[in-house]
């Protein structure tokens, strides 16, 4: 079964065509686009979206398409992910976002990503959620620590250079028994 997520604002789904011309023009913004290692061509972004969209059909969860309540607007996606064997910490589930440039700073990343760790402690009963991302992404680092996730330390990124000036990332974590604690939750 499919799942669907709300919280006051926002409506986590799965994704859907209209979706595609948004999230295409997100890959195209060097904005968006910062701290990743390259923009994404259509095609690269069509093929993550068909990814996406297969893994929430399988599963039922994923990395969901968030649309406004108030307007259905596209403004990105929010979710989990598998990292089954790239990292050294891996296998385990990761928490990620990625929202157009125009939702940013309007508090909907880690409103979405609430209601995502509650699903994902609560109803998948996962033990443990990790987020990383490259040093230099502080938006996205602040995001997991409004969350209540833990720095466990800093890595390489094991597909790019050492010498990348992105391949420093930091790992978070939570934990079910310490998110159980969080008063928001
Ligand atoms: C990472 C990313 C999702 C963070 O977005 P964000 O808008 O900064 O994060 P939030 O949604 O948590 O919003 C928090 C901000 O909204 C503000 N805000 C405004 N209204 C708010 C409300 N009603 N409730 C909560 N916060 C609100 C907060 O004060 C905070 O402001 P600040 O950024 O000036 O400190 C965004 O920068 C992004 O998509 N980046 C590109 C993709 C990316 O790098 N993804 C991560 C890869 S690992």
């Amino acid at each position: 079964m499919i799942i669907k997520l709300q919280t006051p604002r926002l409506i986590l789904r799965q994704w859907q065509e209209s979706d595609y011309p948004a999230f295409i023009e997100m890959g195209q913004d060097p904005e968006v686009m910062r701290y990743f290692p390259a923009l994404l061509t259509p095609e690269q972004s069509l093929q993550f979206i068909e990814k996406v969209t297969r893994q929430i059909e399988q599963h039922g969860w994923g990395l969901w398409a968030v649309e406004l309540k108030e307007n259905k607007e596209f403004i990105g996606f929010i979710g989990l992910q598998p990292q089954p064997e790239l990292f050294e910490f891996s296998p385990c589930i990761e928490i990620g976002w990625r929202l157009a440039k125009k939702f940013w700073h309007h508090g909907y990343a880690t409103e979405g990503a609430k209601a995502v760790l509650k699903h994902a402690f609560r109803n998948l009963r996962l033990d443990m959620v990790v987020s990383f991302t490259a040093c230099l992404n502080t938006p996205s680092e602040r995001v997991m620590q409004r969350l209540g996730m833990e720095k466990v330390r800093e890595f390489d990124h094991p597909l790019l250079p050492p010498e990348h000036a992105l391949s420093k990332h930091v790992l978070y974590e939570i934990q079910r028994s310490d998110y159980l604690h969080i008063p928001f939750c």
